[in-house]
């Protein structure tokens, strides 16, 4: 049997809905939550190969997923860079100065020896039998929103800090910079077992229409077509971008992952190429019967047109287990 979202992805095929979501593994699992009590560090939960594959695993022990993605983070690429990382508790990611002479200095092989760890996981969930039918996607954070943590130094919620734009030379060079850097993280997940790469641009939706050719369309067009190079799908999630029609014309990535406020009826009348996601993951705190109404939607509208099932954006900690599980049954139809 072939792996059905690589089959919907290669071969556009639409008689199966695939289904995997983001954040599959994590808070909302009291498996998940049981570990991390024990683990208060975050980078280096991620940076633990035992612990990582367990909870990568989690997830597809509990549901029939079709895929599994690598528990890890996009910011452990400013980490394998030198720039401080940290995960406050009820806070988020908090980021050290970015200091180019610091990042400049990084050399391949020193980066990769800090986040070999990841990539010994990622081999060690390809080995695992409950794999053997499903693919496994490694990730990457794009460009512009690994530059925004970087900058930022914290999520910027609704905006980015005053004079974000001010240091167009430190901007440029941090960008040269982080495609050199995505490039080997993405081939050596690639080398591990990563059988898919997903992109995500989380704060694609901060900026402008006219900024997003040169923050945006340029630098992950580049890592698309590198990804393709290496024969392996890559599904762009450039979350609350203005355009998502002008994204895939210019960028033609193997599948477009739409967040919960794009309509799925006006995406499928401007976009062929398969698509992926789109309910609101609050729907899954309500009850049953209103995300059995949601789901049907999607799938639906969606029928005839090669689509994986996820969420428009990740799993929230509140989400009970339960619904997680009636909502994978209602795709797979049982
Ligand atoms: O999807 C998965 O299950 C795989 C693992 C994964 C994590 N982060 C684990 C994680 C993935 C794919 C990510 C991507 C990621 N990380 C993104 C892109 C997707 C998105 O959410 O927009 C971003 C922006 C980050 C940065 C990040 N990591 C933030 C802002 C936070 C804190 C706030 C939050 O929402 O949790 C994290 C922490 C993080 N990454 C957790 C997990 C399971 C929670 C850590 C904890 O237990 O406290």
């Amino acid at each position: 049997m072939k792996k059905p979202i690589t089959e919907c992805l290669k071969e556009k095929k639409i008689s199966n809905k695939p289904v995997w979501f983001m954040r599959q593994a994590g808070r909302y699992l009291p498996e998940f939550r049981e570990i991390r009590k024990l683990n208060t560090n975050f980078i280096k939960l991620c940076l633990n190969k035992k612990l990582s594959s367990e909870i990568t695993i989690q997830p597809l022990k509990r549901f029939d997923l079709d895929a599994a993605i690598i528990f890890s983070d996009i910011l452990m690429i400013p980490y394998g860079l030198n720039q401080k990382v940290e995960f406050k508790k009820n806070f988020g990611p908090e980021l050290g100065e970015l200091d180019f002479e610091d990042i400049s200095k990084v050399e391949e092989v020193a980066f990769v020896e800090k986040l070999q760890p990841v990539y010994d996981s990622i081999n060690e969930v390809s080995q695992n039998k409950i794999i053997e039918k499903k693919d496994l996607i490694g990730f990457v954070g794009a460009p512009w929103t690994l530059l925004v943590y970087m900058i930022n130094k914290q999520s910027p919620k609704k905006n980015l800090i005053n004079n974000f734009f001010k240091n167009e030379d430190l901007i440029n060079k941090t960008l040269n910079i982080l495609e050199k850097f995505i490039k080997l993280h993405i081939k050596k997940q690639i080398e591990s077992g990563a059988t898919i790469i997903q992109i995500f641009d989380s704060w694609a939706g901060l900026l402008e229409e006219k900024n997003l050719p040169k923050y945006i369309y340029e630098p992950t067009l580049n890592l698309v077509n590198y990804v393709k190079t290496l024969n392996i799908p890559v599904i762009c999630f450039p979350r609350e971008i203005k355009n998502y029609k002008t994204f895939c014309e210019t960028i033609k990535p193997d599948a477009i992952s739409i967040d919960y406020n794009v309509d799925p009826k006006l995406i499928i009348k401007e976009i062929d190429i398969p698509v992926q996601g789109g309910l609101d993951p609050k729907i899954l705190l309500s009850d049953k019967e209103n995300l059995k109404k949601e789901t049907l939607k999607y799938l639906n509208i969606f029928k005839n047109h090669p689509y994986i099932f996820n969420l428009g954006h990740g799993v929230l900690p509140e989400t009970k287990p339960e619904m997680v599980d009636y909502l994978v049954r209602l795709v797979k139809g049982v």
